[in-house]
């Protein structure tokens, strides 16, 4: 069984996540979509809700499933008794950050593997953080996220935001 982690803040999930998601499906017998707990982000979402966000939007994916965690990735991975991470790479400028990320994690656990994959085109510009910074401003997000966080969005920046 090649399980594969897919750990990340998706807050919330936009489709160049999702097109990750799928193509990593295809590789692996299952991928387990990782939601970090990171106390010095302030996130939109709460853990529960992304984790209820990414569940629908990968409901067509038999061998997905998302989960959260705290504490150190590569713990999650071997407590998850994966073999290795995925992360998405979008633009050079992404490289540095998870090249750095990648070498620490091989250095604190040398058996699991970072596997770099790079979305459709026509998703490399599409960040959680801009797809917030969009829909807060009042433009049209319906091309970067699916429909139900879309709406999730909308409601959430529309009411009172959590303290
Ligand atoms: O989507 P993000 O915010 O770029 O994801 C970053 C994430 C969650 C993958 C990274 O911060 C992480 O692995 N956090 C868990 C704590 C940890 O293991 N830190 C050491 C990483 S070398």
């Amino acid at each position: 069984m090649r399980t594969v982690i897919y750990p990340g803040s998706f807050d919330p999930i936009t489709n160049g996540h999702l097109d990750v998601i799928e193509r990593a499906a295809k590789l692996f017998d299952r991928v387990i979509v990782g939601v970090a707990e990171n106390e010095s982000k302030k996130a939109l979402f709460t853990l529960p809700e992304r984790c209820e966000l990414i569940t629908r939007a990968t409901r067509h994916l038999k061998n997905v499933t998302a989960d959260t965690f705290s504490g150190l990735l590569v713990d999650y991975v071997v407590r998850r008794k994966a073999q290795a991470i995925i992360r998405g790479l979008r633009a050079i400028s992404d490289f540095e950050y998870e090249f750095q990320m990648a070498l620490m994690n091989r250095k604190l656990a040398d058996r699991v593997e970072t596997l770099f994959m790079m979305p459709k085109e026509q998703y490399t510009f599409i960040s959680s953080r801009l797809v917030k910074e969009v829909a807060m401003l009042g433009g049209d997000i319906g091309e970067f996220v699916p429909r139900h966080v879309q709406q999730a969005l909308r409601a959430r920046l529309t009411k009172p935001q959590r303290p």
